[in-house]
């Protein structure tokens, strides 16, 4: 086993409830974690959508309790009995369970399934890496399936729905510096401006995705990253061009699609799912390595709204469940050794 100091000592985590009311900081010890071949000193978190639902009680995202929140994780390995990781190695973990079937990114230390386990691609670091984290990697998980499946800045205009969000923002960001003609839709009218810095060509209200109910409108959009689904998941399918690529991502505005056959048998328009927290290791690892080199989004100093520490996380929850958060707040988890 490669190896540094195991902490003997408790540390701090955001941890849920057993009765799935919400979670709160408290002391735990390296054996209270779930068992994994690499033990990671975590650096930082993320927030994403899903860890407001865990963390607030508001969804039953923890399929078993007691358990440490936060979906995403970057720090360095201090030990590992597995080969494909060395003490001081800088790695991260997005989905694959955490905070929903074993301990997640909100503690000082985690132990992980070295299956599970990325090596943080040269070009990023822990900080970075959790600025984009789950958020980033969905993002560019969606552009990497939409091209996959053949589609290009020829196609069109790609909207962007639920522009301002983690999810969002990113995405302006990835597919404006890969040559598409992003539009981006928010519910913020004050978020244009930033939405424009970040690569927008346009911000449109959500009002003007308007549901008109004919199974086929006028195809305006080469492509679409939707966080949102229910009626304007629809909508989007309804005013796709032929060819064109929509990625169903989120359900911040409903899970019910209504929707005709008609996109898909008569403009050939596809609708791709994406789900990053049960993705194969080989898109992964291509996602991130884009995401380090040449999809590297350029504004993630704008993207990310704050650093915060564990105590904090409660108020930023509510904030994000009312729809009041912008871009990605990272999380503080314990210290990156790498900068020491
Ligand atoms: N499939 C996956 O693997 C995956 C991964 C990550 C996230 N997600 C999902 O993707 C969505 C975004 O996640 P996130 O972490 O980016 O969350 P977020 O930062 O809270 O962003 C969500 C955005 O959606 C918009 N929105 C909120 N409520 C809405 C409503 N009722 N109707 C229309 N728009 C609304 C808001 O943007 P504006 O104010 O700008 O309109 C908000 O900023 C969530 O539904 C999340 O569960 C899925």
């Amino acid at each position: 086993m490669s190896e540094q100091a195991l902490p003997d000592q408790p540390f701090r985590a955001f941890r849920l409830r057993e009765d799935g009311s919400g979670g709160e900081v408290t002391e735990i010890r390296l054996d209270d974690l779930s068992p994994g071949e690499v033990v990671i000193h975590t650096a930082y978190s993320s927030v994403n959508y899903k860890d407001a639902l865990a963390g607030t009680g508001s969804a039953p995202i923890a399929r078993t309790l007691p358990l440490v929140g936060g979906i995403d994780v970057a720090g360095r390995v201090v030990a590992s009995s597995d080969p494909a990781f060395a003490a001081g190695d800088a790695v991260l973990v997005t989905g694959c369970g955490l905070s929903e079937t074993r301990d997640g990114g909100y503690a000082e230390y985690l132990r992980a399934s070295a299956d599970d386990v990325i090596a943080i691609p040269s070009g990023l670091d822990p900080h970075s890496a959790m600025v984009l984290g789950t958020a980033g990697f969905t993002a560019g998980l969606a552009l990497l399936r939409m091209e996959e499946n053949g589609l290009t800045p020829e196609h069109g205009p790609i909207v962007v729905t639920g522009a301002s969000g983690g999810v969002g923002s990113l995405a302006v960001d990835l597919f404006a510096g890969r040559g598409y003609e992003v539009v981006a839709v928010s519910g913020k009218s004050d978020a244009a401006a930033w939405l424009e810095e970040l690569g927008a060509a346009r911000v449109i209200g959500r009002d003007e995705i308007t549901t008109k109910g004919r199974p086929l409108e006028k195809g305006v959009w080469g492509g679409a990253v939707d966080n949102v689904g229910g009626p304007v998941l629809a909508e989007l399918l309804r005013t796709t061009v032929p060819w064109g690529s929509v990625a169903a991502i989120g359900l911040a505005g409903g899970q019910d699609v209504n929707t005709t056959v008609m996109p898909f048998i008569i403009r050939g328009v596809s609708l791709l799912g994406i789900t990053s927290a049960n993705c194969p290791r080989h898109y992964r690892e291509a996602v991130w390595q884009h995401l380090a080199t040449d999809w590297r989004p350029r504004h993630l100093d704008r993207i990310r709204a704050a650093d915060v520490d564990l105590e904090e996380l409660p108020d930023v929850f509510r904030r994000m469940l009312a729809g009041e958060t912008q871009g990605r707040t990272v999380v503080r988890t314990g210290t990156d050794a790498g900068d020491a």
